[in-house]
């Protein structure tokens, strides 16, 4: 009977828990229920929603744990950041478990989760340079070890998943807008539309979408008004052609700002020999093809969690379960908190920036 981790994901819009052999990191159940559909009329996640459709389906999936239950040493639970009524969701059960399975209860950093759901079922490769873009943050991360986790980097209005959730939000495509946008723009010319590509200055280390959002949103009210909206064709041309040419732009930015990391790596003693992209917004293929294309040009290996585990989910908030489990990093039930915003990281995720 091998002991397990189980694991709690509730930050957002996706309920997941899963359960983590602790001595080879084997996952050996993982589930989750999103709440897309859910919110897709509205165009974004509303808080107050996900926080009751996460009471519903997370019992739903601690049903099927029961084998398990007894081999259970810890539960690993989001803590931060996230939306607060949705973390406390996940934090509600996991200090219930606890409770009435006696083992320890451990709170997890989920930004440290999408970091370590490149190391699912085996052992972590540090240092490493990391673009975590989700529909929450984007960052360049240094991460030299479990401890040292370092944001050189971040947006300093809105991230780049969120950035093509208000596009598609925009030209009425529903939620969330990623896999929709980078379907759209797969079938529309990028030179369509000229876009300035933001902080486009070297001395601004940082990202910024919120221009470039405001910039879209112009160009799709002159479409509007010109009753480019009644007409079908016409718009599901005009939806791909802004859709390539926003998607062009915005991961250009990206990868301006990933060149000054990289060539700052390249300056430093301690340079890593391995660059990750990380979160839900890592799955968009465009913004892969062209972070290889860097890594291979700087001599780095780009590596990837798999498609399936780069949005939220409990498996890698399991996998930082296990480090902090060996580390004997616990903590009490009794006050135990839920933190909403990137700024209260704690020790080990510092901010130098
Ligand atoms: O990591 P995640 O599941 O949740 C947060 O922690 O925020 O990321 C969700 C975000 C959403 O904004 C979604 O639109 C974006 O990731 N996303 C994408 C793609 N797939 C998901 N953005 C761009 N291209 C994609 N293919
Ligand atoms: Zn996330």
């Amino acid at each position: 009977m091998q002991d397990l981790i189980l694991s709690i994901e509730s930050s957002c819009d996706d309920s997941s828990i899963a359960l983590t052999q602790i001595s080879d990191k084997k996952l050996i159940f993982h589930q989750k229920i999103s709440q897309e559909k859910e919110h897709s009329s509205y165009g974004g996640v509303v808080p107050e929603l996900a926080s009751r459709l996460h009471a519903e389906a997370l019992p739903l999936i601690l049903e099927k744990t029961k084998p398990y239950l007894k081999q259970v040493k810890a539960v690993a639970v989001t803590t931060e950041p996230g939306l607060n009524i949705t973390l406390l969701e996940g934090l509600m059960m996991a200090k219930t478990l606890a409770f009435s399975l006696e083992v320890p209860l451990i709170a997890i950093n989920h930004l440290k989760g999408h970091l370590y759901s490149l190391f699912l079922e085996k052992e972590a490769i540090f240092p490493l340079g990391v673009l975590l873009v989700s529909g929450g943050h984007t960052m360049l991360i240094e991460a030299r070890s479990f401890e040292e986790i370092k944001i050189v980097a971040r947006s300093i209005d809105d991230s780049f998943g969120e950035s093509f959730d208000k596009v598609a939000k925009m030209l009425g495509l529903g939620y969330p807008g990623g896999p929709i946008v980078e379907s759209y723009a797969k079938r529309g010319e990028a030179s369509s539309f000229s876009f300035p590509v933001p902080l486009n200055s070297k001395t601004k280390f940082a990202f910024s979408f919120s221009g470039l959002k405001n910039a879209i949103r112009l160009e799709i009210e002159k479409f509007r008004e010109d009753g480019g909206f009644e007409d079908k064709e016409r718009l599901e041309i005009f939806r791909a052609n802004l859709s390539a040419s926003f998607q062009k732009v915005a991961c250009e930015h990206l990868l301006k700002k990933c060149k000054i990391f990289f060539e700052n790596d390249q300056k430093s003693k301690d340079s890593w020999e391995h660059f990750a992209v990380v979160g839900g917004a890592s799955a968009n293929l465009f913004l892969r093809e062209n972070l290889q294309k860097m890594c291979e040009s700087y001599t780095k290996t780009l590596l990837l969690a798999p498609l399936e585990f780069c949005s939220d989910n409990a498996a890698m908030i399991g996998r930082v379960g296990i480090e902090s489990y060996l580390k004997g990093e616990f903590s009490s039930p009794f006050n135990i908190k839920t933190k909403p915003k990137v700024s209260d990281f704690n020790a080990n995720f510092s901010e130098d920036i």
